[in-house]
């Protein structure tokens, strides 16, 4: 049994609302909005066990709990992604990315800056809905994405199909530690680059593992990072790697850490 949080509130107040469900550790946020309705949007937020839920909404006005099927909630509700390719169109779900978060902003700009990939690998680190994948490979590169969410990685290879890049991507559910076993990592010479778009917690858990996944010197695009304690916080994580490029959207921070 999962639940969820309902709330209707103005578009302005989207982006502190998914940012305090993120920290409430949500398995997921969708958003549905209503042409009768400009200006409002009715956000679900995920949550595995129904105390999470309750404290949740309590700091919300006018938010409710409901039980819910997670294979039912929101899959029919498409997102449309703006990208340099062409627009994106996901299949939410329960998992993280329809694509308006600041962070996932920041990430699909610093892909673009790669440029075109032409055949080089790059690695999504909680690849949510796979949206960042699916921008990646629009763009030439050879992806794979992890997720710790079984959804998560069910729903970014239905995506990969619907954006007609199934073929250039693969995803595994797991985290990049449970990756980095010596037996690959002896056979790889690790991702020409890295995009990891998650919580500091899990970038300082996950770090050590990341950087052995990812070629020498190639960049780790680290995002996710709310204020600049947190990017010193990341920085320090990646310790052989230095911040080469920062961008930032309000509080949320992207950092490109690059071999020096
Ligand atoms: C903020 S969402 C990012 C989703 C998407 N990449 C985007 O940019 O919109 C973070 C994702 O990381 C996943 N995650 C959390 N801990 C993880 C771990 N240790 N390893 C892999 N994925 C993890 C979550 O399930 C979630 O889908």
């Amino acid at each position: 049994m999962s639940w969820i949080v309902r709330v209707l509130t103005e578009d302005s107040n989207l982006d502190s609302i998914t940012t305090a469900a993120i920290m409430a550790d949500c398995t997921g946020c969708a958003e549905v909005t209503d042409p009768a309705a400009p200006g409002s949007v009715t956000l679900m937020v995920g949550f595995d066990r129904r105390p999470e839920a309750d404290d949740f909404a309590a700091g919300i006005d006018g938010a409710t709990v409901e039980a819910a099927d997670p294979s039912s909630w929101t899959r029919n509700e498409i997102a449309e992604v703006a990208h340099s390719s062409g627009i994106l169109e996901l299949e939410v779900g329960t998992a993280f990315g329809h694509g308006g978060h600041a962070t996932t902003g920041l990430a699909l700009a610093a892909i673009e800056r790669l440029g075109v990939g032409e055949g080089r690998t790059l690695f999504d680190v909680g690849c949510g809905t796979g949206v960042l994948s699916i921008a990646a490979a629009r763009q030439g590169f050879i992806v794979s994405g992890c997720d710790i969410d079984p959804d998560a990685v069910a729903i970014s290879t239905r995506n990969a199909d619907r954006n007609a890049v199934g073929e250039q991507t693969s995803f595994v559910c797991a985290s990049p530690s449970q990756l980095a076993t010596p037996a690959w990592l002896m056979r790889s010479t690790g991702f020409d680059v890295v995009v990891a778009n998650t919580l500091i917690g899990v970038h300082e858990a996950e770090a050590h593992a990341i950087s052995s996944l990812t070629a020498s010197t190639a960049p780790i695009v680290v995002t996710g990072l709310q204020g600049q304690h947190q990017l010193e916080r990341a920085v320090s994580a990646y310790e052989s790697r230095i911040a080469s490029k920062v961008t930032s959207d309000g509080d949320w921070i992207l950092a490109v850490l690059s071999a020096p």
